[in-house]
């Protein structure tokens, strides 16, 4: 992927016939860290939805579109990419300073989180100009 500390993930689909499929994420297996929660968005009706906007200093995340699909918007602070999620098996990992957004929901998408972390809203940089301020001194820019 073009943009730092960002990559994708694929779980296996274990096809069980008439009996649909299953994906299994695992952590410190599929998913490359320990998982300390796991949060779901749903509900996403209003097409100006426009989730995320933030990055973190600490937490890793992966995002799965386990229902319909969106688009997903990633930014180290120098490069950008958009992606579309629209399959249950493929996952973004989000490691720490991307700035991250979630759009064009479609009306039954479903999004799956898993994070490094629990909720601490102190680990989150919300205001874009803090983040390009924090990508660059980390940067040693
Ligand atoms: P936020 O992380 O900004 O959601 P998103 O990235 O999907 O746009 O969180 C939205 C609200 O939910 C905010 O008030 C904080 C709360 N929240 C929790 O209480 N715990 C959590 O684990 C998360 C992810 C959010």
């Amino acid at each position: 992927m073009n943009v730092n500390n960002c990559s994708t993930i694929e779980l296996r689909k274990i096809q069980d016939g008439r009996d649909g499929c299953i994906s299994v994420a695992e952590g410190r297996k599929q998913i490359p860290f320990d998982i300390n929660r796991v949060y779901y968005i749903y509900d996403l009706h209003d097409k100006v939805a426009l989730r995320g906007k933030h990055a973190h200093k600490h937490n890793e995340q992966v995002i799965f579109c386990v229902n319909g699909r969106f688009t997903l918007t990633l930014d180290d602070g120098r490069r950008q990419e958009e992606i579309v999620l629209d399959s249950p098996e493929k996952g973004i990992y989000m490691g720490v300073g991307v700035w991250h957004t979630m759009k064009d929901f479609s009306d039954n998408c479903i999004l799956l989180v898993f994070a490094s972390d629990p909720y601490d809203e102190q680990d989150y940089i919300r205001n874009y100009e803090d983040f390009k301020d924090y990508v660059g001194r980390e940067a040693g820019i």
